[in-house]
This record gives C-alpha cells, sequence and structure tokens, in this order.
C-alpha cells in the first residue's frame, strides 16, 4: 500500500511537470521485489570485473531497445519458426553483445523475486544504469515500470537506428523523432566513451575522411586494413574502460572514431561544437545530463499497465 501510494504520488507529481514523461517510476519494484535492483547490479558488477568492454556492450542494448518502437525489450527476442527478431538488422547483427548476460540477470532476478516479476525492458534500463556506474560513470535513479512486447521487428531496427554514416543533420533529425533534442544527441552520444567499435565501421572515415587527426587515423590502418579485418576492433575513445570525458577531448582533437562521432564537433563554431567543447572540460556537467537524457531515452514509448507481458525469459514471448 505504501508502495503505491508513493509511485502514484511521484507519477502525479513528474505528470504535472513533465506531461510526456509516462507511467514509469522509480520504486516499482520496492515493495514486491525489494532484493530485485540489488541482484541485478550484483550480475553487471562481476560481468563488467570479468570483462570490461560488458560494460558498453550492455548500456548499447538499452539504446538498441528503445530506439526501436520504445524501451519493450524487444531486442532481445530471439528469432524462431515464424518469427523474426531484430537480431539480424544491420546495425545489430554481429555486432550487440551481452545476451547471455542479460539470460544471467534474468535467473538471478527470477530466483531472488521468487517469480517472474521484473520485466526483461525494466532489466536493459537497470544493466545499462549500472554499467555505467560500474565503469566509473555517474549513479542515477532508473525509472521503471515497463513491460515486454510481444513483437519485434526487423524492419524497424534497420530504419529507426542511425548508422555511423550518417551526418549531423541526419543524425539530429534521427534523435528528433524519437523525441531527443541536441544536447541529448551530444550527451548521449558521450555513451561512446565505453566500448570498442569493429573496422568495418571506420574503415571509410580512417582512409576517405579529411578531418581526421593524421597520427590517429595512421595508427589505426595498422589494424584496420583498407582491404579486409572488417572485425578487428578499436576503443570509441581512449579510455574505453572509463566514463570519463575522453570522447569529447578526442572530437576536439579530430580522433572520433566514427564519422558519427567527429559530426559532432566539427570546428564551425556550430551549437554541436559548442556542447562538445563545454562537456569536455566539465565531468560533472557530463555526468549530470548524461543521467539526464538516459532517463530521457528511458522513457521512449514504454508498455505499461495491462500493456505487454513480463517475459519468463527474455529471449522468448510466453
Ligand atoms: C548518435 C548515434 C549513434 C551511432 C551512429 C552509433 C553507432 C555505433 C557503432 C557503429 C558502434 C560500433 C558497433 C560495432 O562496430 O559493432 C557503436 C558502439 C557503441 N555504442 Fe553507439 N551509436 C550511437 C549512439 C549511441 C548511444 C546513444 C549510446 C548509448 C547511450 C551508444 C552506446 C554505444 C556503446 C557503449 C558502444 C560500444 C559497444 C561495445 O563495445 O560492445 N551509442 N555505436
Ligand atoms: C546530410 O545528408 C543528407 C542525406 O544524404 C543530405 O541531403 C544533406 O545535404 C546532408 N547535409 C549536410 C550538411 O551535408
Ligand atoms: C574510399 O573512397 C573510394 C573512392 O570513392 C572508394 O572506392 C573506397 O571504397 C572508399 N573506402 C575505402 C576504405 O577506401
Amino acid at each position: 500500500m505504501a508502495h503505491f501510494t508513493f509511485c502514484m504520488l511521484f507519477l502525479v507529481i513528474a505528470t504535472l511537470a513533465l506531461p510526456s514523461r509516462g507511467q514509469l517510476c522509480p520504486d516499482f519494484y520496492d515493495h514486491v521485489c525489494p532484493q530485485a535492483l540489488p541482484a541485478i547490479k550484483a550480475v553487471v558488477e562481476r560481468a563488467v570485473a570479468r570483462q570490461p568492454r560488458m560494460g558498453g556492450s550492455l548500456l548499447r542494448l538499452h539504446f538498441h531497445d528503445c530506439f526501436v518502437n520504445g524501451c519493450d525489450g524487444s531486442v532481445l527476442l530471439d528469432d524462431a519458426p515464424g518469427f523474426t527478431g531484430e537480431k539480424t538488422a544491420t546495425p545489430n547483427l554481429n555486432s550487440l553483445k551481452g545476451f547471455k548476460v542479460i539470460d544471467e540477470i534474468k535467473n538471478a532476478v527470477n530466483e531472488a523475486c521468487h517469480g517472474n516479476v521484473v520485466s526483461c525492458a525494466d532489466i536493459l534500463a537497470i544493466a545499462a544504469r549500472d554499467s555505467v556506474a560500474a565503469l566509473g560513470g555517474p549513479p542515477y535513479m532508473v525509472l521503471l515500470g515497463r513491460r515486454d512486447s510481444r513483437t519485434a521487428s526487423l524492419n524497424d531496427a534497420n530504419n529507426d537506428l542511425p548508422p555511423p554514416v550518417f551526418n549531423f543533420s541526419q543524425l539530429l533529425s534521427n534523435f528528433g523523432s524519437h523525441g531527443l533534442d541536441l544536447k541529448d544527441l551530444v550527451v548521449l552520444s558521450g555513451g561512446h566513451t565505453i566500448g570498442q567499435a569493429r573496422c568495418t565501421n571506420f574503415k571509410d572515415r580512417l582512409y576517405n575522411e579529411t578531418n581526421i587527426d593524421q597520427g590517429f587515423a595512421g595508427a589505426l590502418r595498422n589494424y584496420c586494413p583498407r582491404s579486409g579485418g572488417d572485425n578487428n576492433l578499436a576503443p570509441l575513445d581512449a579510455t574505453p574502460a572509463s566514463f570519463d570525458t575522453a570522447y569529447f577531448n578526442g572530437l576536439l582533437q579530430g580522433r572520433g572514431l566514427l564519422h558519427s562521432d567527429q559530426q559532432l564537433f566539427k570546428g564551425d563554431h556550430g551549437a554541436s561544437d559548442g556542447l562538445v567543447s563545454f562537456y569536455s572540460g566539465n565531468p560533472y556537467a557530463f555526468w549530470a545530463d548524461f543521467a539526464v537524457s538516459m532517463v530521457k531515452m528511458g522513457n521512449i514509448k514504454p508498455l505499461t499497465g495491462n500493456q505487454g507481458e513480463i517475459r519468463m525469459n527474455c529471449r522468448k514471448v510466453n
């Protein structure tokens, strides 16, 4: 009862303050399963300690979930006879990682809660938050109460996720189509302060672009030849296991790894340049704004109430 009252009160306040906030709230599981969040955090911390890159992979899963018809766990559904998921979409295929850790989390949480009460979509939001914290980023409050989709869309995954070849106006309009603005674009691209990318995604930049630091490009060409080596990895910033401002500092020096990264700082004194410079020198502002934009991204079209379901196994509908 107490849970319900606080949650409702929060919703009233949130609704008054921000009409588009949706119906999520921070204490959704506090009453039904107070062990849920600690159980998720423990698995994430273990996975990130084992392999720091996993923190980036888990953060990216939440992004790829939310940008395709909302944060509804659709990205986790496996292909099955008669069912096509999103895992073979161009931005996801041979690229998304962390599905086994999500399975591990789901099992741990079902056990901790003595039942199936935490949605896979919420697990993605919480795992992203805990991954960021595990790599030295800001702690923040996640809003919860999402439910899981019974559907997925390969087509929408191909169309709604921004590819790394996008120019600045394409990136801005893609984010706009998800209710996110310029500041969200710059701040959330700061997610590239952790993790790695495959050669195939930055090859053209190394060999065909001029707005790139020559020493940086030269060194990377050793790992990413003009032909072949498509799956060779390079870090997205100078410190891929630390949630810091090295990503923004790199952009100032022409050391953005992806074409889309460097689009945010072109040295033309545009609004985006200003934000990149600002965050490069203000880690606490980056942290605070990253938390705000993550909550905003996490609010994209969630299923709530009686919509969807709580999946027993994140890979398939019940
Ligand atoms: C602005 C548009 C974005 C584009 C074009 C983009 C593109 C990419 C690409 C191409 C990769 C490398 C994938 C591979 O080589 O397999 C990548 C990795 C990554 N992205 Fe983004 N991304 C964008 C925004 C975001 C956002 C908003 C987040 C999270 C807040 C994010 C988090 C990550 C992370 C953490 C990785 C590394 C994953 C790993 O190491 O497993 N990205 N992104
Ligand atoms: C960005 O790309 C779109 C689509 O290719 C193109 O129409 C537009 O002119 C480009 N914008 C800039 C500033 O290059
Ligand atoms: C670079 O541009 C050339 C000429 O447009 C093109 O043939 C080539 O595929 C591009 N990419 C690389 C990695 O060289």
